[in-house]
């Protein structure tokens, strides 16, 4: 099967209520770790890249690996460009046949950020890209944080639906409470799902949740007792997923929890086996563990068992319907 716009994917996940995974990817075997959990779960999947893993990978050898991989499986799969930062990562992207674009305004005033993502929205509609935007601030948030703080970074509902209307995009990330990275809460973790249900019924179009990994306690340990150390690393527990789906959450972010299994894989194996010096072996363990991870997140997110044999269990489209 092709490549999927992301738009298309996803109309069964708001007329379903689930969430689809998007998995940053860094390598060949991230690659392929999503692409086979995908079709062991009969899951669609959303594999992203960033500037940063464009630069690292190449553009065209990142697109060809991908394109090549999904020409032989029957689930869903759209290659997303994550947080671009301006029209012309967008353009090489769309140009290179990625099927969704993120541009990521979060960081201008309201209306350069309206302006920016209608410029992107104009020339990826063209190629039917789908267009996820970003409306307020993904800082990591203290336990006891100000009501007047919060509301400065915090994605704002009128605000919200002013930049869906006049920017035209598809599906918006909203800072609710998540930060980037494996330090995302200080002591117990807080979302604010009241907005999210009042973005999503103000909206009615997909919402997105960035900064989504959990942060498994048994990697952070493993990487600790092979001789790593991220003290004070915290993440979103799965409750939480739960609860921003139902609330109005289409798509989740991981790229934290990936680079945690694939590096607590990698500590463990050469510290368990002195003698391997196999690249395969030793990357071929942390791409097993790099897929459990995603296998899982599919099994919480909802996507898991969405696909039929003919391929996406779509029905009507109806923003009506979505929250
Ligand atoms: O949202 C940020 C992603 O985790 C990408 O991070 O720029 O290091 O690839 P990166
Ligand atoms: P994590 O750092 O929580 O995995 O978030 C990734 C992300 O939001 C990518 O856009
Ligand atoms: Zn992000």
């Amino acid at each position: 099967m092709p490549l999927v716009p992301l738009h298309e994917m996803y109309q069964d996940a708001v007329a379903n209520r689930y969430a689809i995974g998007q998995f940053n990817v860094s390598n060949l075997e991230f690659v392929q770790a999503v692409l086979e959990a995908a079709e062991e779960m009969n899951s669609p999947a959303i594999i992203a890249a960033s500037s940063s893993a464009i630069k690292y990978a190449g553009l065209e050898n990142l697109v060809a690996i991908v394109r090549t991989a999904v020409g032989n499986l029957d689930v869903p799969i759209a290659l997303h460009l994550d947080h671009g930062a301006d029209v012309e990562i967008v353009r090489q992207c769309v140009d290179a046949g990625f099927t969704s674009v993120m541009i990521d305004g979060s960081q201008h005033p309201l209306e350069e950020n309206i302006h920016l993502t209608q410029e992107v929205v104009d020339y990826a509609h063209m190629f039917n890209v789908t267009v996820e935007a970003e409306l307020g601030r993904l800082s990591g948030m203290e336990d006891e944080v100000k009501v007047e703080a919060k509301d400065s970074c915090y994605t704002d509902p009128d605000e919200a639906v002013k930049f869906v209307q006049e920017s035209g995009c598809d599906a918006l990330a909203i800072a609710v409470g998540t930060s980037h990275g494996a330090h995302k809460f200080k002591g117990e973790a807080k979302l604010d799902f009241d907005r999210i249900e009042t973005i999503k019924q103000m909206t009615g179009i997909p919402l997105v949740l960035h900064g989504a990994s959990g942060v498994p306690e048994d990697l952070i340990s493993k990487i600790s007792q092979y001789g790593g150390d991220i003290p004070g690393a915290k993440g979103v527990p799965d409750e939480a997923y739960h609860q921003a789906i139902d609330r109005g959450i289409n798509k989740i972010n991981i790229d934290t929890d990936l680079r945690l299994a694939f590096t607590a894989a990698i500590r463990e194996l050469l510290s368990s086996d002195p003698g391997v010096f196999d690249p395969r072996k030793i990357l071929g363990y942390a791409r097993q563990a790099v897929k459990t991870i995603i296998k899982g997140k599919m099994e919480v997110l909802g996507s898991a068992n969405r696909v039929s044999v003919e391929g996406v269990e779509t029905e009507p489209y109806s923003i009506t319907s979505s929250s």
